[in-house]
């Protein structure tokens, strides 16, 4: 389907990632169906979204009047099924392969033949993702990044049975929705994880061999190297079992000892010290704020 017959989009999953993709699709006109779990999961994702829209109505880039047409578009169900209808659907629930593949099943059966898949996984492949639905050349994959209302990249990668014209659709989504795509095969890591993680484990190597403080290596990266976050900042930011999630999965692709988590981080999220949510990482936010 053409981006110009895509009206309603569907987005599985309102946790961080899954929120700021309904939030840019509603600001960007579209009606937007939501399945998550729960209510208290949507719940999550609802205050997620307030709390960026009011941002923007503060600044007066949205006025009272758009926020309120923009939760107008919202729709919100725990039923697969409610996704009958939608044109286009974006999966960004969490990043576990069997709980994917049962959505994807469900979905499949419900959504119209023509309905693009997207899915945001960091982690895991396209292809494989694309081989639990019955539409593989109509599958593909969108990853958006964090803060999603903020960050202006969305990298598309087709899987190996991706046509054309689902990438085409997929691009002009992106920008659709505020960004600039670029276009990556389905290697783990994709362009910006690739090159990322990488040097935010480092960045704990440099803690763990007492090269300098946490401190001073965010600073050294931030001013050196005009960064807006240092590395440790940001796996608070995005969380640590994140980094180390993905740094696991990586490592388990590419058996390169470069995406191997070290031991410090292993630390920090069996102790729960995840940053930002759980109030303690490298910083301390209980402090902070
Ligand atoms: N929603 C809406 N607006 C937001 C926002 C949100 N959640 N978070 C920040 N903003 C806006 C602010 O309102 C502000 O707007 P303004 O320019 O109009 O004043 C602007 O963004 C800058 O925010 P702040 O002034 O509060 O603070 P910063 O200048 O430090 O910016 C940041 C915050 C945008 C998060 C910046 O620090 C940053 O870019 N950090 C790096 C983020 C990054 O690297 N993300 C990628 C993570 S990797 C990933 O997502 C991949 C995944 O697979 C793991």
């Amino acid at each position: 389907m053409g981006i110009e017959n895509i009206r309603k989009v569907g987005v599985a999953g309102a946790g961080s990632m899954g929120a700021g993709i309904i939030q840019q699709c509603a600001v960007n006109g579209f009606e937007v169906q939501v399945l998550e779990v729960n209510e208290a999961a949507w719940e999550r994702g609802r205050n997620i979204i307030a709390k960026s829209l009011g941002r923007l109505v503060k600044k007066g880039k949205l006025s009272e009047g758009d926020e309120k047409a923009v939760w107008e578009r919202i729709a919100f169900s725990t039923d697969p099924g409610a996704f009958q209808g939608v044109d286009f659907v974006i999966e960004a629930v969490i990043e576990d392969f069997g709980l994917k593949k049962e959505l994807f099943e469900k979905l499949d059966a419900v959504c119209a033949e023509h309905v693009i898949f997207a899915s945001n996984t960091s982690s895991l492949s396209i292809t494989e993702l694309a081989s639990t639905t019955k539409r593989r050349d109509r599958f593909v994959g969108m990853h958006f990044f964090n803060p999603v209302p903020v960050m202006r990249l969305v990298e598309v990668i087709p899987g190996v049975e991706t046509s054309q014209e689902t990438v085409a659709t997929a691009r002009e989504m992106a920008k659709r929705l505020g960004k600039e795509p670029v276009v990556c095969k389905d290697v783990p890591g994709f362009i910006v994880n690739r090159l990322l993680i990488p040097m935010l484990l480092d960045a704990v190597r440099l803690v763990e061999a007492g090269v300098a403080s946490v401190e001073d290596i965010d600073k050294a990266m931030k001013l050196g190297a005009n960064l807006p976050m240092g590395p440790l900042e940001l796996i608070d930011y995005t969380g640590a079992d994140i980094s180390y999630f993905v740094g696991n999965i990586f490592y388990e692709y590419t058996k390169e000892p470069r995406y191997a988590p070290p031991h410090l981080l292993r630390k920090m999220v069996k102790a729960g010290l995840l940053g930002r949510k759980t109030g303690k990482g490298f910083y301390d936010y209980e402090e902070r704020d």
